[in-house]
């Protein structure tokens, strides 16, 4: 993003994702869903690009990696095992008007900043993570804090999270299950059978990409934080007695980095590594750490690392009564791996993304989209200068034949070239490629650059080897 302008709002994002077609609220003809939102032509492709960079990255390019791909149903008792059943909550208080609830934290978090804003800073030091849902209600108390249309609100009640649902269709016959909460108990109810079927052995760790459900009741994040969405989740096993688990969290933490920076091309100012604190912890965690990006409404967590031992491999052993210890084949020991886990959401890489490639280029009056070109949902479009020209119709057409057999192209014969190159540069298009009467003659092109607007000839003979070495 340029340093120059002022960095995108909320809703800048939104109204660039909906009017490109990048991302459009669910169910929008009804009125919409809370929190739900559908991807797109363009967000559908580029959420599938970050998918495809995370595996070929974390599962592809890794000899210590496998991949898997579990159900979002599984057996109840999985969550009973994992503690979500008991455990797995939020506060949240009631506005007694409306009856609308809203997330105590997020109500506390909201009225600190007033408060900042308003240049009171009796609460620096105030962690709200930290606070008990009993400490959580005094200050509510204390504060008169509202809802967001200004009336009062009940003191908090915690709220579980997971999403139930019924299996059977006979009344009466139905048994209780759940939407998964996270992928990461899949790879834990499949750990042996891993084990049995590759030839993977310590350390070793296990990804999946897939949908999860939680009953979030938040509104005004965008995809940040949606009731159904995408989580890309690692699970490294190793044994505690012959690795360092903090150079192994290491090791993790310098991968998300370079993922991030690197691969993805976020701006490292926008960038900090969080400590969670004890209270804030999760129950199963012994230490964990947040990557934060940040995002228009400040600094939020993009992805985690937490170091989980070997909580999930005993509960599911002992609600399960299968013996889940891995056994090694030099020693002959048998022991319960410990485990650490990198979980990222794609909606958050997505939102993450746009945020961050967002420029609005002052100069040249225009609103750009500078994704890498390996993301980028088109990476090169293609243009006819005029559309009722056949002999430039027909030789655009064999040039977009041609690019779309290696590059996902984007075809545009509507208005003129000025508004296409506007459209495609929302879109993050790379490259834009015009065929004009001289290419008729001398079967060169036009080739515009996305983000210098500079244009160059090219022979279409070299097109292909000129875009290639350009789509890092
Ligand atoms: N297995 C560990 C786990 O699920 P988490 O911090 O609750 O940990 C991991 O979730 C990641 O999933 C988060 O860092 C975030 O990127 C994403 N995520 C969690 N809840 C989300 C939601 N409601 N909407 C979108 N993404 C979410």
């Amino acid at each position: 993003m340029s340093d120059t302008t002022a960095p995108p709002t909320l809703e800048n994002i939104a109204s660039l994702c909906k009017r490109r077609g990048f991302v459009f609220p669910t169910s929008e003809i009804y009125g919409g869903l809370a929190s739900s939102y559908d991807y797109g032509p363009l967000g559908s492709v580029l959420l599938h690009n970050i998918r495809n960079a995370w595996w070929h990255e974390f599962i592809t390019l890794r000899p210590d990696m496998v991949g898997l791909d579990s159900q979002i149903l599984l057996h109840p008792e999985t969550w009973v095992a994992s503690g979500h059943v008991d455990s797995f909550n939020d506060p949240m208080v009631e506005d007694t008007v409306t009856h609308l609830r809203y997330r105590a934290d997020h109500l506390i978090e909201k009225w600190l900043e007033q408060q900042r804003q308003a240049g009171k800073f009796d609460w620096e030091n105030l962690v709200v993570e930290d606070l008990t849902i009993e400490e959580m209600a005094a200050f509510i108390a204390e504060h008169q804090l509202q809802s967001p249309d200004g009336h009062p609100v009940t003191p908090p009640k915690s709220f579980n999270l997971l999403f139930e649902t019924e299996l059977g269709s006979v009344m009466g016959d139905k048994t209780k299950a759940y939407l998964r909460g996270e992928t990461a108990q899949g790879i834990f109810s499949n750990f042996k059978q891993i084990l049995d079927s590759t030839r993977v052995s310590m350390p070793f760790g296990a990804g999946q990409i897939g949908k999860s459900f939680r009953n979030e009741i938040t509104t005004g994040q965008f995809v940040f934080r949606t009731l159904e969405f995408e989580q890309a989740e690692i699970e490294y096993f190793f044994n505690p007695e012959e690795q360092n688990w903090q150079e192994l969290f290491q090791m993790w933490q310098e991968a998300m980095w370079n993922f991030v920076t690197k691969t993805l091309g976020i701006n490292e100012k926008n960038l900090q590594w969080r400590q969670h604190t004890d209270k804030e912890r999760s129950h199963y965690s012994k230490d964990t750490w947040d990557l934060d990006y940040n995002f228009p409404f400040g600094w939020k967590e993009l992805w985690g690392v937490a170091y989980r031992a070997d909580y999930d491999l005993k509960q599911q052993q002992n609600h399960s009564g299968h013996n889940l210890e891995y056994r090694d084949p030099h020693s002959g020991k048998t022991y319960l791996p410990h485990v650490i886990e990198p979980a990222v959401g794609i909606n958050r890489i997505f939102l993450m993304l746009i945020t961050d490639a967002y420029w609005e280029d002052q100069a040249n009056n225009r609103l750009v989209l500078k994704l890498k070109p390996a993301l980028a949902p088109y990476k090169v479009a293609v243009f006819p200068l005029l559309k009722n020209k056949p002999e430039l119709v027909n030789k655009a057409k064999e040039v977009f034949a041609k690019l779309s057999q290696n590059f996902a192209a984007a075809w545009d014969d509507r208005g003129n070239i000025g508004k296409r190159y506007l459209y495609q540069d929302e879109i993050g298009t790379p490259y834009c490629v015009t065929v004009d009467f001289e290419s008729l003659t001398d079967n060169t092109v036009t080739v515009r650059d996305r983000d210098t607007t500079k244009q160059e000839r090219v022979q279409v003979s070299e097109l292909k080897e000129y875009l290639r070495q350009r789509m890092s």
